[in-house]
């Protein structure tokens, strides 16, 4: 609170009211203006009430100034013309500028001075002896404050010798908070406020509802759970079903077995696969009978195969372990499709899955795959082309070229390759195939069935959509939570 504020606030205390506030800043010996700032923010705390008080003055132009002393310029003019007159010529050289001229004009229509043309060259003659300034007189009155009568005010309007003047002061009371001291408004409800009970009294700041919020710091979406959800929409668009995916640990039955990978293949082994070494092993879960005839494709073949000719093992297929790709989630899917009664069936499944792999800039030990599955009657290859290119183009990769690949699960088997606009070349974005009978006749299905199948990771596209380069910026005790709050919208595709 400032000096002068404080002496404001007394003075309305001490005498009820400042009565002007002009006069108060003379006393006080300060500008006004600076008083007026005062008693604006006094009055927006309604510590004081405000009324107005209009003043009107004339005041003197320059000019008018300048006649205080010498006389109006009538006056003047007047003054040197002598008894015997003057020659109209000298008046100029006597009174030169304005003076001369609008005095001249002014004296002759008081009808104090004339012109006489008689004598050849014309002169100004006296027409009375002695003259008062009334304009002199009426100036000075202004100067010092007196009334003059409204048509002489008029009169020196005209001649801009004076001019209106208003201003404002004004009148101070006590307002509906009037105190001796400006409290701060309290922003914020304390504990000692109720506590000591002075919230009742308390002063409290009002809400600016218009005040932007603080950003909340949670609730932030990770790229890969964006691009998970742009996948969904794309499947669901596409009539596609998601399959549960809510296990991490699966048996060596569902991961390998089911889908005809043989038990001595490389990928079984624990350099390239984890186990579970508690619990170890499975043995709940797969029907004795079902469990027979994949033992019997392994080994004797069927449907048209000579199978692997190894004895299985039952111990095997037994192991627990992380699984290792999300196709073991759609042969339990296709087993139980199978076992309730064929019928044409699109799904797809989001999830993660784990491998034991060296880790580098492109590679981590879990990661997440998309897949996407179609069973129906007399499906081809064609048809796995077809919707491969429908699926790609929405993600906004519409050109797309295969390669004859190998799974043990699928034939035949295509590696999926898309055009890179950016890299102008193209580049590996998946793999697919159409689902062995060695798999799907031991579940049961009919002989006319057909499964394709595709599937990809969920990494891969991530990264380039959001232009990380290293997959530990994505994922894992690396991740910068600042990445994870700051990275933008996902948009995919077209
Ligand atoms: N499971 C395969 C992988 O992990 C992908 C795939 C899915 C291939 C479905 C063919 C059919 O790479």
């Amino acid at each position: 609170m400032s000096e002068l504020e404080g002496s404001v606030l007394r003075a309305i205390h001490d005498q009820q009211q400042i009565a002007d506030s002009g006069e108060y800043a003379l006393s006080q010996s300060v500008d006004h203006l600076t008083l007026v700032g005062i008693i604006k923010s006094l009055a927006a705390s309604e510590l004081i009430t405000v009324e107005d008080i209009d003043h009107f003055r004339y005041a003197l132009s320059d000019e008018a100034t300048s006649y205080l002393a010498a006389g109006s310029p009538e006056a003047q003019v007047f003054k040197v013309v002598p008894e015997e007159g003057l020659p109209l010529s000298q008046l100029k050289v006597l009174l030169p500028g304005d003076i001369g001229d609008v005095g001249f004009k002014q004296a002759m229509q008081q009808k104090w001075l004339a012109t006489d043309k008689s004598g050849g060259e014309p002169k100004i003659i006296r027409k009375v002896d002695c003259i008062t300034d009334k304009t002199q007189q009426l100036l000075k009155d202004v100067a010092e404050g007196k009334e003059i009568d409204k048509a002489d005010a008029e009169a020196l309007k005209k001649r801009k010798l004076i001019r209106n003047e208003t201003w404002k002061t004004y009148k101070l009371g006590k307002g509906a908070k009037f105190a001796l001291e400006r409290v701060k408004p309290a922003t914020d409800l304390t504990a000692e406020m109720i506590q000591k009970g002075t919230w009742r009294t308390q002063e409290f700041k009002e809400y600016n509802f218009n005040a932007l919020g603080a950003i909340p710091s949670g609730g932030h979406l990770h790229p890969l759970l964006k691009v998970r959800t742009q996948f969904r929409k794309i499947f669901t668009q596409m009539g596609f079903e998601e399959m549960p995916t809510n296990n991490y640990v699966e048996s060596s039955f569902w991961n390998f077995d089911a889908l005809f990978q043989p038990q001595q293949h490389p990928a079984r082994d624990a350099h390239d696969t984890f186990f579970l070494t508690k619990p170890a092993t499975t043995t709940t879960g797969v029907p004795e009978e079902y469990l027979q005839r994949v033992k019997d494709v392994h080994q004797n073949g069927g449907y048209g195969s000579i199978g692997y000719g190894y004895s299985w093992k039952l111990a095997e297929s037994q192991k627990n372990l992380l699984r290792t790709h999300t196709t073991a989630v759609s042969s339990r899917m296709l087993y139980r499709l199978a076992q309730d009664g064929f019928k044409p069936a699109k799904y797809f499944s989001i999830d993660r899955v784990f491998r034991n792999e060296a880790i580098d800039r492109t590679h981590l030990a879990e990661f997440h795959q998309v897949e996407g599955v179609i069973c129906d009657r007399g499906l081809t290859l064609g048809d796995l082309i077809g919707v491969l290119h429908q699926f790609f183009s929405r993600l906004g990769l519409p050109k797309l070229r295969f390669k004859p690949a190998y799974n043990p699960y699928t034939e035949p088997s295509m590696e999926i390759f898309s055009y890179s606009e950016e890299l102008k070349k193209y580049m590996e974005v998946g793999n697919s195939g159409m689902f062995r009978p060695e798999m799907l006749r031991p579940m049961g299905m009919p002989e006319d069935v057909n499964v394709i199948a595709w599937g990809l990771s969920l990494e891969r596209p991530t990264m380039i959509l959001y232009g990380i380069d290293n997959i530990r910026d994505l994922f894992g005790h690396k991740v910068s939570l600042s990445m994870v709050k700051r990275n933008p919208l996902c948009r995919l595709g077209l």
